[in-house]
């Protein structure tokens, strides 16, 4: 883990507005993440955790106020948001593996198509980075092949391989049989150990407590609760965040 942070956010959200037609789901966030800093965002079904990740990498686009990654200020011109979205690594849900290419296949092609490495290039950072999710031997297999833990894996090792700032993961182990969340958690711990800057959506609260510099909870469109795991797992002192953590250590 990090110590305190310094230096400049790498991801910094001033008053964030979210609206969906009339339906506001982002009502004034602002948000630093720095270098090195791994930021768990928990909270209710319908905060807005989802949609505030996909502001960041321009999936979906604010209605108000700015966002600024590594010094840019995001904009929706194709090639400033091209740049930005190059910084972001994203890992969902679903895994969104291309079925018809094998593993090192979906690990190369953005690699070559997006940052014009070689082939030699793009499979020699496929192979090194599958070693580093613990999937070597798995470089020709095709995806349907693999258990969910180990698609959710690949996926993770091609986000790295555009080198990206800052990763972003939305409940990645969400979709997950219980015996395989522990392998995809491990492969994030490392990389949070690593220096990793990430911000994580997800409900495995060991995970908080263990990798999390700071545990973000959002409640209704806002910020409701932010600091240390303990401070905000334990000794919640708003209202939505008490709520919210006293219905979780119920289930
Ligand atoms: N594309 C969309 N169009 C309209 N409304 C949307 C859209 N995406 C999200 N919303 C609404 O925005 C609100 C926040 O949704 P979001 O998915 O960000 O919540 P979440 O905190 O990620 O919830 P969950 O824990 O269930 O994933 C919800 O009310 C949702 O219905
Ligand atoms: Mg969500």
């Amino acid at each position: 883990m990090s110590t305190t942070p310094q230096g400049q956010p790498l991801v910094s959200m001033r008053g964030i507005v979210k609206r969906f037609g009339e339906n506001v789901v982002l009502d004034g966030v602002d948000l630093d993440v720095f270098p090195g800093e791994v930021v768990v965002l928990i909270g209710p079904s319908g905060a807005g955790k989802s949609t505030l990740l996909r502001c960041i990498n321009g999936l979906e686009r604010i209605s108000g106020g700015t966002i600024e990654v590594d010094g840019d200020q995001l904009s929706y011109q194709e090639s400033a948001i091209n740049k930005i979205r190059s910084r972001i690594g994203m890992v969902f849900q679903s895994f969104n593996l291309f079925p018809h290419m094998t593993v090192a296949q979906n690990i190369t092609m953005a690699q070559r198509d997006v940052l014009g490495r070689s082939a030699d290039d793009a499979r020699r950072r496929a192979v090194e980075l599958l070693d580093r999710v613990g999937l070597a031997e798995k470089a020709d297999a095709y995806p349907d092949s693999l258990s969910g833990g180990q698609q959710q894996r690949v996926a993770i090792a091609r986000a790295l391989a555009m080198d990206p700032a800052v990763m972003l993961f939305d409940e990645p182990t969400s979709a997950l049989d219980p015996e395989l969340v522990g392998e995809v958690l491990h492969v994030m711990r490392e990389l949070a150990d690593e220096g990793m800057t990430m911000i994580v959506v997800t409900h495995e609260m060991r995970f908080a407590r263990r990798a999390a510099d700071r545990v973000v909870l959002m409640a209704d469109k806002q910020i409701v609760e932010e600091g240390p795991p303990e401070q905000v797992l334990d000794h919640p002192t708003s209202e939505r965040g008490q709520a919210f953590l006293r219905q979780l250590s119920e289930e």
